[in-house]
């Protein structure tokens, strides 16, 4: 497997003062350990936001983001029991570009480390033909597992989880991208 592959990588959380930024902190550099990767970021912190959704530019740009990305890994965190309004926005601004992609997850949040925002998120993603890796990073009590500096108390085990969500990532986006050069996958169903 080494053609090279496109990765979205997809915050959720667009609120002031978020923890998104630490658990980045560390899973960005992590990333660009993985070399045969290029990394596209979609970001809610630096989208504009509408009562309808993204406005306009901004929903072209997660759209072409969207479009050509061969993966996605998305960062969210858990607002009660579910997945932020921002990233909800974020995944409704287009359709036809998640068809027949892989997507992994990096929770975050209390309790539950983000886990049930992402149960919820594979009943969203099923819709979007797009489809969800069972590997997950999970941190519960989010706040407790970085030192002040934004360091992890436990890199050994966070970097082998998020090397296993990779792999199974990268196996998922090489498999759907041979699919869907040899088949249009809108053509498969008429
Ligand atoms: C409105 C709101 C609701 C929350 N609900 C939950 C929850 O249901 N379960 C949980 O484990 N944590 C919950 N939390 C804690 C967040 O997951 C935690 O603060 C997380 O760091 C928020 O991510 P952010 O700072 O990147 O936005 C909630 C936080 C907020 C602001």
């Amino acid at each position: 497997m080494t053609t090279r592959l496109t990765i979205a990588l997809i915050y959720g959380s667009g609120r002031e003062g978020r923890f998104a930024d630490t658990v980045a902190g560390w899973l960005e550099p992590e990333l660009a350990g993985f070399s045969h990767y290029d990394i596209v970021r979609i970001d809610a912190a630096e989208l504009a936001f509408t009562p309808g959704g993204l406005d306009e530019a901004s929903a072209a740009l997660v759209e072409s983001r969207i479009s050509q990305a061969d993966a996605f890994l998305i960062v969210t965190p858990e607002y009660n029991h579910a997945y932020p309004a921002a990233l909800k926005a974020i995944i409704d601004s287009c359709f036809r570009p998640w068809h027949a992609k892989p997507v992994a997850f990096v929770s975050y949040g209390g309790i539950s480390g983000g886990l049930r925002a992402v149960e919820q998120l594979r009943l969203v993603f099923a819709e979007l033909h797009a489809v969800t890796i069972r590997e997950t990073v999970s941190l519960a009590h989010a706040w407790t597992q970085f030192d002040p500096a934004g360091n992890p108390f436990r890199p050994g085990i966070l970097n082998g989880q998020l090397a296993m969500l990779m792999s199974r990532l990268a196996w998922w986006a090489h498999a759907l991208k041979t699919a869907r050069i040899a088949t249009r996958y809108d053509e498969v169903a008429a």
